[in-house]
């Protein structure tokens, strides 16, 4: 396990570079990124590549025994390259090229991108690959599946079409384009989504488009890893994602690269209300779970973000320390601090880093010293070790996206439930993965699958496969609606679902903002909003009818037996303390650890190899929280701590 930072030697004057690489040496830095912006300083002209600034910087940190991450700098083509091939800008909505001057506008289509990229990269990898300094490579930088409207992309996305569906014909059925007089009668009418008003466009096309944005970008990824493998066959691989709206498909982006890695930037303000308390701990695990094994923060948290926005409060005292050693807990080795030092000009200079403007050593930079001692002197037994859960809530893009242009109620957003359940289970204490809901999943025992909205038959194939073998699955609303066309499907819902869940949706209703409440059978009353199935039961039991409307005492919650397992269906949004309680009761005939009294905002996970086991306890709330662990003397944990207790001693 390993920190470190992000250094930007291009642009701080040269006579920094030394002291700088000593004081990391001497402050615990172990890695260092460089060079993911800087392909002016590369290329200054075209075809004359100087590359001695950089052989210094990296000279210097490795004679510090400092090792190096390269990022490819294909994020911020230098403007001599956007002059002489100006299709290498992408365009917007509305055809124009993007305004450039600040980052992230090259279209990964355009052939001038391609050819360039392939130069500069295949350059970067004759140059750096044999050197021992150099272990990692980062392809780019927080790449994005924009959707591009130039010439290049459009007729590309006409190809693509075009081998999907064989015929405009076919095209014009599968989208239904009879609706509005939008048949196409050639190929030529195909341009990508274009204008602000999306949601008027046709989900079927749109759908498409966001598969061939998310795909234009893998692309662009297997290009770079192709040109470095081509002289580096040994060096690990990677990008830096983020999560946002242009998000691509993060599991087929990191497929070929060697590990994934997130940029983490937690707020620094805890929330009041608790619906977000697990909400780092959700994206730390939806990191792990991409290629589901441990994983790199290549951007972390160490002042107070601002710049492109009001500059947030400062991180609180343990906060820098204690954020990298909650994502360590959640299965992270190896995490970079962005940046070395707040930048003096440009427009990031507000992205406060480990040091300040004033270059002097402060709080935060004490701290970070702190947090390399407790990794390096202190952690060092959890390397190896990996999280093992028996719980997995299922995540997919094609959710995500088809929910981005047709929102199905006020307030109903995809992260938004599926965090419900993460923080359900998180309060447990339960370990839980966040995973592909492709993924094999055999070794566990419950599988959380929440509004599965567009259902492929792979997917309806893998959850019934899981509950014939006896596992117990959670399904919810807005379930088997529509087909991999992103068409509704004439069935009663869940559609291909209903057999296993034994009852289905005679009519909903999508409540948004107003509420009902739901009277479980055990006695227990939760308020619930946003939407309401409205369920008829065949061989389901009844968990919980709706208390209110003209759908009081009809079923909201049911659970079923299929093959040798379990099936819930929640057809509503519930309020927090709901999912906390459901849990429970699903994990209690299973083998799914728990732990009682664990207070909330206290997350718990073991990380284990074949002959340890550690829990690690970490405390996310700004209070100093009382741990009572059966057979052990009670003990405080400091806000931001973290306690590890050897499980096999
Ligand atoms: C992102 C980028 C960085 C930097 C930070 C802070 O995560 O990858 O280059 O811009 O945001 O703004």
């Amino acid at each position: 396990m390993k920190i470190g930072v992000n250094y930007y030697p291009e642009q701080w004057d040269k006579v920094l570079w030394k002291n700088d690489i000593t004081q990391m040496a001497e402050v615990g830095v172990k890695v260092v990124r460089l060079a993911e912006f800087a392909w002016s300083r590369l290329e200054p002209t075209e075809g004359v590549y100087d590359f001695g600034w950089l052989d210094e910087v990296i000279a210097l940190l490795e004679e510090k025994g400092i090792e190096v991450i390269l990022g490819t700098p294909t994020n911020c083509p230098p403007l001599w390259l956007y002059e002489k091939y100006p299709d290498a800008v992408m365009c917007d909505e509305y055809g124009n090229k993007v305004t450039i001057g600040i980052r992230g506008h090259r279209c990964y289509n355009s052939p001038s991108m391609i050819k360039k990229t392939k130069q500069i990269v295949s350059k970067m990898a004759e140059h750096y690959g044999k050197s021992k300094a150099v272990v990692s490579w980062q392809i780019d930088n927080e790449l994005e599946a924009y959707h591009c409207t130039c010439e290049a992309c459009t007729e590309k996305f006409r190809t693509w079409l075009k081998l999907k569906y064989g015929s405009l014909e076919q095209m014009n059925k599968t989208y239904g384009t009879a609706m509005w007089s939008g048949e196409y009668s050639d190929w030529s009418q195909v341009k990508p989504p274009m204008g602000k008003q999306q949601h008027w466009l046709n989900p079927g096309f749109l759908m498409d488009h966001y598969r061939f944005a998310s795909e234009s970008m893998e692309q662009f990824v297997r290009l770079q890893t192709a040109c470095i493998r081509e002289f580096d066959k040994t060096s690990s691989i990677t990008t830096n994602m983020y999560l946002g709206n242009m998000t691509p498909d993060f599991y087929n982006t990191f497929q070929d690269l060697s590990y994934a890695s997130y940029d983490n930037y937690p707020v620094t303000v805890i929330p009041d209300g608790k619906e977000e308390i697990y909400s780092h701990a959700f994206h730390l695990d939806l990191t792990r779970g991409i290629k589901r094994k441990n994983f790199c923060i290549m951007e972390e948290l160490s002042g107070a973000p601002g710049c492109w926005m009001p500059i947030c409060r400062t991180p609180k005292p343990n906060m820098v320390k204690g954020y990298a050693l909650q994502a360590i807990a959640r299965g992270a080795d190896l995490i970079l601090h962005f940046r070395w030092r707040s930048a003096m000009k440009g427009a990031e200079m507000f992205w406060h880093g480990i040091l300040d403007h004033n270059n002097v050593q402060g709080r935060r930079y004490q701290e970070f010293r702190s947090l390399c001692e407790t990794v390096h002197d202190q952690l060092g037994f959890l390397e190896g070790t990996v999280i093992k859960n028996k719980v997995a809530l299922l995540f997919s893009h094609e959710q995500d996206n088809a929910f981005k242009f047709q929102q199905q109620a006020q307030g109903f957003h995809y992260y938004s439930q599926l965090k419900l359940f993460h923080n359900g289970v998180m309060r447990t204490g339960a370990g839980i993965d966040i995973i592909n809901m492709t993924e094999d999943l055999s070794g566990y025992e419950v599988i959380i699958a929440p509004t599965i909205y567009i259902a492929s038959q792979k997917v309806v194939d893998n959850l019934t496969l899981f509950v014939e073998n006896g596992g117990k699955l959670i399904l919810t609303n807005r379930t088997g609606v529509k087909d991999e066309t992103n068409a509704c499907v004439m069935e009663n819902l869940p559609g291909p679902f209903a057999p296993l869940v034994g009852a289905y949706v005679e009519e909903y209703d999508a409540l948004g903002d107003s509420k009902n409440i739901v009277q479980m059978r055990n006695g227990n009353c939760y308020t619930c909003s946003q939407w309401a199935d409205i369920l008829q039961e065949d061989t389901a039991q009844v968990l919980g009818v709706y208390g209110e409307d003209f759908y009081k005492g009809k079923a909201a919650i049911t659970q079923n037996t299929y093959g040798k397992g379990t099936i819930y269906y929640i057809g509503t949004i519930l309020e927090r303390d709901f999912y906390y309680d459901f849990m429970m009761e699903v994990f209690r005939d299973t083998t799914v650890e728990r732990m009682e009294d664990l207070p909330d905002g206290v997350e718990r996970s073991i990380r284990e190899d074949l002959n340890h086991r550690y829990m690690l306890l970490f405390n996310n709330t700004s209070h100093i929280q009382k741990i009572n662990i059966v057979d052990q003397e009670p003990f405080e944990l400091q806000p931001f701590d973290l306690h590890v207790i050897d499980l096999r001693s």
